[in-house]
């Protein structure tokens, strides 16, 4: 049987591509965005990962998902402190989801209470999506709004715990490789994360039109 973790490579790479073109994406790689579209962004993020890591504590027992459950990729204290940094102490209060990340969490909510395997392509298609690009924007935000290196405003795209990204993507790949799922239902895993590409490509067009950007 073929490598579920190619499999969800192969059958996402086109939404990839999608979602790295994002007007949205484009405009903050390019450095053109303000610090406040900057920091809608992170809101976003908070309430993605609000909804993958509440959920995790039960999860971890979880013969499909428990594997997944690794707390050297938790992000929401990462996003939190640097929410405090952009926002304030008063960032929760003022915190609102999108109309696209609220289908977003709930979908990855409903994964999570119903669905371990649909849970694992959510999991795959965020945290082994920021050991990658998301250094990209690490960078970018680094020199656009002057934050400190590695420090408060992008500690979400810091992984402290993990030495080397390569190898534990390769690890993690593995994990993939275990998962027992058989062909439909391997079949339903790889539609889970198409779907989870397009929650992400939705929640990047909702942010771009609230920030009324020009085509990149
Ligand atoms: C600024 C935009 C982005 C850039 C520059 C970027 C870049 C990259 C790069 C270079 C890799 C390859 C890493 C490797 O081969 O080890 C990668 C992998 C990945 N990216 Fe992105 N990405 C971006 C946006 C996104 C978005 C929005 C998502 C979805 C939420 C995403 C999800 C993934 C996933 C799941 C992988 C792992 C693919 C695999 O090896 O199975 N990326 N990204």
């Amino acid at each position: 049987m073929d490598s579920l973790a190619a499999l969800l490579r192969t059958a996402t790479r086109d939404q990839h591509a999608e979602a790295e073109a994002s007007v949205f994406l484009a405009h903050l790689l390019g450095g053109r965005l303000d610090v406040g579209a900057y920091a809608r962004y992170t809101e976003q993020l908070w309430c993605v990962y609000e909804a993958l890591e509440a959920p995790a504590g039960r999860l971890a027992s979880d013969p499909v998902a428990g594997p997944f459950v690794r707390p050297e990729l938790f992000r929401l204290a990462a996003l939190e402190r640097d929410l405090a940094h952009l926002r304030g102490p008063g960032w929760r209060a003022s915190l609102s989801a999108l109309p696209a990340t609220r289908a977003y969490a709930e979908r990855i909510r409903a994964c999570a209470s119903r669905w371990p395997a649909g849970y694992v392509a959510h999991h795959y298609t965020r945290y082994l999506g920021d050991l990658s690009g998301g250094q990209f924007i690490r960078g970018r935000a680094e020199k656009t709004w002057g934050f400190a290196r590695r420090g408060d405003g992008v500690r979400f795209y810091v992984f402290d715990r993990i030495q080397g990204p390569a190898a534990f993507k390769r690890d993690y790949r593995r994990l993939l490789d275990e998962v027992g799922a058989d062909g439909p239902e391997r079949q339903r895993m790889v539609a889970e994360c198409r779907l989870a590409f397009a929650l992400n490509t939705a929640v990047l067009r909702e942010l771009g039109e609230e920030c009324a950007l020009p085509a990149a």
